[in-house]
Parts: structure tokens; C-alpha cells; sequence
């Protein structure tokens, strides 16, 4: 293709997209089968709370009118849960968006953009973006090293990403080792306390962050409507943060950033605690129950505090070519994400499809133990 002569900025060129998970619509359509689950992008398995419908009827006469700008109730509804000011909030077109933002307002070409190895994609995506150097720090069993992190801070590390719990391993890190953290970042140096999964941690890891991000100016937490409120495809996300840090968000981002069904969507499941305590429980019972057989029968196993579980088989990897687990679970209808190394990362689904997944997975190792039986 002949090359056009408006080319993009040379350090866009290189950069990887974002790898969204597999739609169970066109695995049907590839494939040929019907009734595929998808337990591969962390979604809730129950979706939203019912009052989310219920609003979302009633906002459709209005979808001809442009949404409000900066999303007032639903800040003011997150304000009054919070305990926070209304001037601490911004809401996005998911997190994502504000992520990006961050790096966008507070990096520089040259600046260096510290997290660690094995986390969030995205975190590169907005350091190379904003043209900064990204430095990881490898993990000590699939968590956060903070001691490591804090020592391999230098003068020009200008943005530090935290996902806690992780994705893709669904570690988290104890309170105190953030807090020690924390004392240790330079104040010129924002902290993104990523907390997209908080809703699944055990008490024992869940931080006192709201209260931090007002010792810390420069600590940001990042949260989602996606994962536990199941409105992933609406996008609603936001932050907490220091005054002066909101403020230019505000001016920085789209005046229209959040739709107005996300909005009322966002602020209804809000309101339903109820719904979200039984939904969470039901996913926290399964994250045992599946963590616990995969164990049992010889993986390798993550500690999650996710909705997610990060785990690797004992078998080398391959029933044949194109034939590992991933690929076997497809096939099954079952869609997970595959990580190098044979990891897998399978996002915790109803009982039935976790016990679809699980006695696919078992068929699976069967198939190969059989295999190399007859091949000795
Ligand atoms: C750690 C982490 N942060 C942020 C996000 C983005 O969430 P959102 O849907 O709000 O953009 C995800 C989504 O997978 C995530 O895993």
C-alpha cells in the first residue's frame, strides 16, 4: 500500500493495541456452535443491578439531548458515598479514558513511568503515548514488589501505576506495604493507585485509599463501573484525586466524555448495595470453590483478590499443534485469555459455566495424560 505522506508521530508506530477479549458472537459465527461463554475480559457474570434497566427506559426518551458535561449527579451521588468533596471527582468514558488523561497532563517526553512486570497493558499504552520511558520491576510471586519499586524510583520517574488487585494475576498487596510505599514517592511523583477490582479483595487487603488520597496530593485512585457494577459495555469510570489534578482533567477532557445512559446507568447501580453485596458474594464463593479444584488438581495458582483467577497446568503446554488450553477451551465454547508461558486467565463466571469451564479444562488434561500414555 503506497504510504501516505501525513504520517503519524514515529513513536505511534510501534505502539501495540489493546487486545480486547474474543466476542462470543463471532466465535459462534467462526466456529459454528452456539451457547459459547466468555470468561476472558473480567466482566460480571450477573450484570447490573435491575434498577439499571429500569432507569435506562426511562432515560432513552431522552437520548436525543446531549448528556450532562462532567457528569454532576452521578458525582454528586459518589461524593455523598465516598465521603468525598465533589471537586476530588472526575468521571470518564471508563477508566481507561482517564488514565490516558493522566499521562497526557503530567508526562513529558523523557520522563520515565514506573510499574510492574506483569501488570495492566495499558499503563505502557499512556507511558508511550505521552513519548516517557516505561520501567517495570518483576514481581515476587505474582505481586507487586513495592520495596523494589520504591528503591527504583529515580529523579525523572514522574507516574507510577499500582493495580491492586492486579490484572492479569489477581494478586493484591497488604495495606501497610502501600502505606510504606506512599511515604516513600517523592511528592512530585503521582502515585495511580489502580483499583478497578477493589470491590473482590478480602477486608484484610482492602486500603484505607480514600482517606490516603487526602494525606497523599499526589496519590490518584482510579475506579470502575465495569467490573463488580456489570457495566462494562456502558464505560463509566473515575477518579479521586487532589483538587488541582480534577480541575485539569476537566478542562482536558471531552466536555461529552460520558454518555447519557452510562450516566444514569452508573448512578442507579450505585444506589443497589444490596445487589452488589450478592453479586460480589457469589463471585468471592466461586473464586474459592475454582481456585481450590484447580489447585487440587496440580496448577499452578495465583492468589486472587479479583474476579479473575491466573493459573498454569502442570503439562508441558500442548495436546497438539494449535491444540493448548486456550485453544481446547474454545473450541469447547468456553473463551478465556491465554498468557505466555501457558498461563491462562479465566474470569469467574456463574457455578455453571466455572463447572463448564473446569470439567473442560479436566477433559482437556485427561486428553493429554491418554495422549502421552500412548506415545511412551
Ligand atoms: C486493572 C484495570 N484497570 C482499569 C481497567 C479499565 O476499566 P474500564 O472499563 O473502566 O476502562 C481494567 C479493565 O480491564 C483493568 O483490568
Amino acid at each position: 500500500m503506497k504510504k501516505i505522506a501525513c504520517a503519524p508521530l514515529r513513536h505511534l508506530q510501534t505502539l501495540e493495541p489493546y487486545r480486547t477479549g474474543t466476542p462470543i458472537e463471532w466465535v459462534e459465527r467462526e466456529l459454528g456452535i452456539s451457547n459459547v461463554i466468555k470468561l476472558a475480559s473480567n466482566e460480571n457474570p450477573f450484570g447490573p443491578s435491575p434498577r439499571v434497566f429500569a432507569a435506562l427506559g426511562k432515560e432513552m426518551e431522552k437520548i436525543r439531548l446531549y448528556p450532562e458535561g462532567g457528569s454532576p449527579f452521578l458525582r454528586e451521588a459518589l461524593a455523598r458515598a465516598l465521603g468525598v468533596g465533589l471537586d476530588r471527582l472526575v468521571v470518564g468514558n471508563g477508566s481507561n479514558e482517564l488514565l490516558i488523561l493522566l499521562s497526557r497532563i503530567f508526562l513529558q517526553p523523557n520522563d520515565r513511568v514506573l510499574t510492574s512486570a506483569q501488570s495492566f497493558v495499558v499503563y505502557e499504552q499512556a507511558a508511550r503515548l505521552a513519548r516517557a520511558a516505561f520501567d517495570t520491576v518483576p514481581m515476587v510471586g505474582h505481586t507487586y514488589n513495592l520495596a523494589a519499586m520504591a528503591s527504583a524510583i529515580v529523579a525523572r520517574t514522574k507516574m507510577i501505576f499500582i493495580a491492586n488487585p492486579n490484572n492479569p494475576t489477581g494478586t493484591a498487596v497488604r495495606p501497610r506495604a502501600l502505606l510504606d510505599f506512599m511515604k516513600r514517592v517523592p511528592e512530585g511523583c503521582l502515585v495511580v493507585l489502580d483499583e478497578a477490582y477493589r470491590e473482590y479483595m478480602e477486608d484484610a487487603f482492602q486500603p484505607a485509599s480514600v482517606a490516603w488520597s487526602r494525606r497523599f496530593p499526589n496519590l490518584v485512585l482510579a475506579r470502575t463501573f465495569s467490573k463488580a457494577y456489570g457495566l462494562a459495555g456502558l464505560r463509566v469510570g473515575y477518579l479521586i484525586a487532589h483538587p488541582q489534578i480534577t480541575d485539569v482533567l476537566h478542562r482536558v477532557r471531552d466536555p461529552f466524555n460520558v454518555n447519557r445512559l452510562a450516566q444514569t446507568a452508573a448512578l442507579a447501580a450505585l444506589g443497589d448495595h444490596a445487589y452488589l453485596r450478592r453479586t460480589v458474594q457469589s463471585v468471592l464463593r466461586e473464586r474459592s470453590r475454582v481456585s481450590r479444584r484447580l489447585s487440587q488438581s496440580g496448577c499452578e495458582v495465583a492468589a486472587s483478590q479479583a474476579n479473575f483467577i491466573f493459573f498454569r497446568c502442570p503439562e508441558p503446554g500442548k495436546l497438539g499443534p494449535g491444540k493448548d488450553l486456550p485453544v481446547y477451551l474454545l473450541q469447547q465454547g468456553v473463551i478465556v485469555r491465554p498468557f505466555p508461558n501457558g498461563w491462562v486467565r479465566v474470569t469467574i463466571g456463574k457455578a455453571e459455566e466455572n463447572r463448564r469451564f473446569l470439567s473442560n479444562l479436566m477433559a482437556w488434561r485427561q486428553a493429554g495424560r491418554s495422549r502421552r500414555e500412548a506415545t511412551k
